[in-house]
């Protein structure tokens, strides 16, 4: 994993700083844990003695969850810090936050904050490995990483597949991180978009393919990935109804008619059912792979979490 400082002090920001073979390498170890995540006895010794501290400034299910469950499994004490009853409440900073934390001596810090660069400026006040769990609209690595490794396990690989990415990608960090690392694994990578939720030049930055039609953009896809409408980061109106959202951009049998008639169908969740996606179209447990998403998820972060603390481990 690319170092954002002198070793022993690694971190994963996001996926823009991966190199292609950690990012594979991240793959092949969570692959291994989604067996062992079936089995009965799930529990392994890998963190024992290593403190991870969870500190999430904006809410999540998934995410907070499936850390904790991954850092349980490989052995660490795990923290769930409370934003809602911390001293931030009183007013105290992110950075006086990070070094108060950092003086417990954790050895991960897992960290979601609703500013893009908090998490970044946070990793620069602490002696331990900070893991990105969603900045702003920036990235959430950990998601493009279950979500790839969805992906590779349903489809036997990514090369070459042609994956639609729908919806709100203005306000969207998981589709900044899948895009770098769906385009960095080789696949085809669209975009499909209302021009008001699509930034311009995206598809120059990132060498994508820009659709605002959601039935071409789904043209012969392999992959067809939804984006929930993130409401809570627009300051004014970028969909004329939430109705006529979906009535052009909601996805339905019928709009799925021209993608493969195999296509997988992917939400990083939570989902607005009947916004940007029909409810019974997420619900088929044939062409839905969004539960799958949720199972990779703690198999990733068991991953991520084994890879940021093997230094730790390897010394004497
Ligand atoms: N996909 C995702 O980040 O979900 P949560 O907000 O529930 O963590």
């Amino acid at each position: 994993m690319a170092a954002s400082g002198a070793p022993p002090f690694r971190h994963l920001l996001g996926i823009a700083p991966l190199e292609t073979g950690e990012i594979e390498a991240l793959l092949d170890t969570a692959d291994g844990f989604v067996e062992l995540n079936r089995r009965s006895d799930k529990k392994l010794a890998l963190l024992r003695g290593l403190t991870q501290i969870n500190l999430f400034f904006e809410s999540s299910t998934r995410t907070r969850t499936s850390f904790e469950l991954a850092g349980k499994r490989l052995g660490a004490d795990v923290v769930n810090m409370s934003v809602g009853v911390s001293a931030i409440k009183k007013g105290e900073t992110l950075i006086d936050t990070a070094m108060t934390l950092n003086a417990m001596h954790p050895d991960v810090l897992v960290v979601r904050h609703h500013d893009s660069g908090a998490v970044a400026l946070l990793a620069r006040h602490v002696r331990c490995a900070v893991i990105n769990a969603g900045d702003g609209s920036h990235e959430h690595p950990t998601q493009a990483l279950l979500d790839a490794l969805t992906i590779r396990r349903r489809m036997g690989r990514i090369r070459d597949l042609t994956i639609a990415i729908c919806g709100d990608i203005a306000h969207s960090r998981v589709a900044r991180s899948n895009i770098l690392l769906l385009t960095r694994l080789g696949a085809q990578v669209r975009l499909v978009a209302p021009p008001t939720l699509l930034p311009a030049g995206m598809d120059r930055q990132y060498g994508v393919a820009v659709f605002h039609d959601m039935r071409a953009g789904l043209e012969g896809a392999d992959i067809v990935m939804m984006l929930r409408l993130q409401t809570e980061r627009m300051q004014g109106s970028f969909v004329p109804s939430l109705r006529e959202y979906f009535h052009l951009y909601g996805l339905t049998w019928e709009k799925l008619e021209t993608a493969r008639s195999d296509a997988l169908i992917m939400h990083p969740g939570p989902m607005n059912r009947g916004v940007e996606i029909d409810g019974v179209v997420a619900d088929d447990i044939n062409r839905s792979a969004i539960l799958d998403q949720v199972e990779m998820g703690v198999a990733v972060r068991m991953a991520c979490l084994d890879h940021l603390t093997r230094h730790l481990r390897a010394a004497p």
